[in-house]
This record gives C-alpha cells, sequence and structure tokens, in this order.
C-alpha cells in the first residue's frame, strides 16, 4: 500500500495523552517521518515517547507561553525539518457553573485554548510547507450550549472561527485549515471533572447521549486526524467535522 505520510513531518501539541497520543502514534505507525510532541509534564511526555517507540521527539512546553512556543519550533529548525501537518490539540477543560467562575479559571482556558492555540499556528507558519494540513482541535461544544462548561464552550467556538479565517488567510499557500471537534472521547482530560465512582456514572451518562451509544476512543479522532491531514482530504478545507457518534447532530 502507499504510504500516505512518505517524507511528511507532523508537530502535534498535547501529543503526550489521550487523542493527540493516538493521533502521534498513528502518525508513525502510517508511516510519517517524523512526529514532534510536545506537553507540560516531562513524565508524560517520556512515557509517549516510549509508547510511540521510534521517529519521534519530544518537546516540553506550555502552549500559553509563547516562549515555550518558540523553543517548540527551535527544536525542528534545528533538526532542519520543516512541518507538513500542525495538529494544534493541546486544551484544557473543567466544568463550573457561571456563578462560580473567577478570573483565574476564565484565563486558564482562555490562555491554552485560545491564545496558546492561535500562537501555535502562527509561530509554525515560517516552518509550514506550502500545501500543508493544518488541524484544531474544537470540540461538539463550539455548537452545544451543554450546562456548566461556558468559558471552556466560548473557547472552542473562537477555535472552530480561526479555522474559517485562516483557511482564508492561507489559501494562498495552499495551506488547509480544518476543525476537528470530538464528541464524548475518554481520555485522561475527564479526571478534571470527576474521580472514581462519580467519573464511571459521569461516562455512562455521557454514552446515553450518544446515538451510537457509547462513548468515542482516542484512536477514533486519531483515524480523522490522519484522513484530515493527508491528500486523502486535498479539496477539504474550513470545514468542522464532529467525530461524536452524532451527538452535535440531533
Ligand atoms: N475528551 C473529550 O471528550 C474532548 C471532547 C472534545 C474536545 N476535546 C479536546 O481535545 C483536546 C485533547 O484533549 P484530550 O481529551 O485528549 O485530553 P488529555 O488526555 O488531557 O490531553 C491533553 C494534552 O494536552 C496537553 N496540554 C494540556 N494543556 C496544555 C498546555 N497548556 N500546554 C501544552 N500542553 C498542554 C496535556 O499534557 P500536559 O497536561 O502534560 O500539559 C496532554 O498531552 C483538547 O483540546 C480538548 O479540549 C476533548
Amino acid at each position: 500500500m502507499e504510504n500516505k505520510f512518505a517524507g511528511k513531518v507532523a508537530v502535534v501539541t498535547g501529543g503526550s495523552t489521550g487523542m493527540g497520543l493516538a493521533t502521534a502514534k498513528r502518525f508513525v505507525e502510517e508511516g510519517i517521518d517524523h512526529v514532534f510532541i510536545t506537553g507540560r509534564r516531562r513524565e508524560a511526555l517520556d512515557a509517549a515517547v516510549a509508547e510511540i517507540g521510534k521517529n519521534v521527539t519530544a518537546v516540553e512546553g506550555d502552549v500559553a507561553n509563547l516562549a515555550d512556543l518558540d523553543r517548540l519550533y527551535d527544536v525542528v529548525r534545528k533538526q532542519n525539518r520543516k512541518i507538513d501537518v500542525l495538529f494544534a490539540n493541546a486544551g484544557v477543560s473543567q466544568p463550573k457553573p457561571i456563578a462560580e467562575v473567577d478570573e483565574k479559571f476564565f484565563d486558564l482556558h482562555f490562555d491554552a485554548n485560545v491564545k496558546g492555540l492561535y500562537f501555535t499556528v502562527q509561530k509554525a507558519l515560517p516552518l509550514l510547507n506550502d500545501g500543508a494540513s493544518v488541524l484544531l482541535n474544537g470540540s461538539i461544544a463550539t455548537t452545544k450550549g451543554f450546562p456548566g462548561i461556558s468559558i471552556y464552550s466560548a473557547t472552542k467556538a473562537a477555535v472552530r472561527s480561526f479555522a474559517r479565517t485562516l483557511a482564508n488567510e492561507l489559501g494562498n499557500r495552499r495551506i488547509r485549515v480544518n476543525t476537528l471537534s470530538p464528541g464524548h472521547i475518554d481520555t485522561p482530560l475527564l479526571e478534571q471533572w470527576q474521580q472514581g465512582n462519580a467519573l464511571t456514572k459521569l461516562k455512562e451518562e455521557f454514552a446515553k447521549n450518544v446515538p451510537l451509544g457509547r462513548m468515542g476512543t482516542p484512536d477514533e479522532i486519531a483515524k480523522a486526524a490522519s484522513f484530515l491531514a493527508s491528500d486523502e482530504s486535498s479539496y477539504i478545507n474550513g470545514v468542522e467535522l464532529f467525530v461524536d457518534g452524532g451527538v452535535a447532530q440531533i
């Protein structure tokens, strides 16, 4: 079978756990030349590198810190690489009703999910090859009004908006920009929401809301990311692809 990622290089922010890790792993399994992953915790990055096994470089850093983003791209530059696929995936999500939200909570989400994601793309521009594919990790929360996640949902609506504008701005370089919007996916992120039995119950509730009757797996996001990252999706640009078992459609 032809290798759709032959000679290509990817950057996956937040590639140490969850869907970022699943995507980096799938890219390597599908023959990508090299993948750079990021995250704030060194031990999680080391574990991810061991799991991916080859053709991977981990760079520690916080996407909300612009100096860390510069360091990430310096590492790519020093390895004489250009970027064909950028998955701006790192993000945080915690629930809180409006009455309890304070400035710190607001900034935590907007700094990582909006500012961090935006500058992840902007600072990659000199390294992106013409014709590259940029994926932004959105959420079904871009279009839904789930109670308790007003701040998170607003950050993801901003992400969806970036894909529209940036697809237009970067079209002259044939760079495609798409939003991949996951539904309820079983990742460590949910440990920020609940723990123990309460987490098990939460997952059961999520599953009930899905037409397919179950949560999604990180690799189901990775499969969609692989499609959007490759030439298989060569005429798909500016869209929001929901990978959610149907939740956002009902
Ligand atoms: N799980 C879901 O149901 C769901 C649904 C829709 C959308 N999403 C989105 O999917 C993306 C990935 O989440 P996930 O569910 O796979 O969660 P996850 O397992 O918690 O993964 C998040 C990844 O991002 C990294 N990260 C978080 N904040 C960061 C920051 N400020 N700078 C750099 N790296 C950071 C984490 O590593 P460190 O903690 O070590 O930094 C980790 O590698 C997020 O954007 C999330 O909003 C998730």
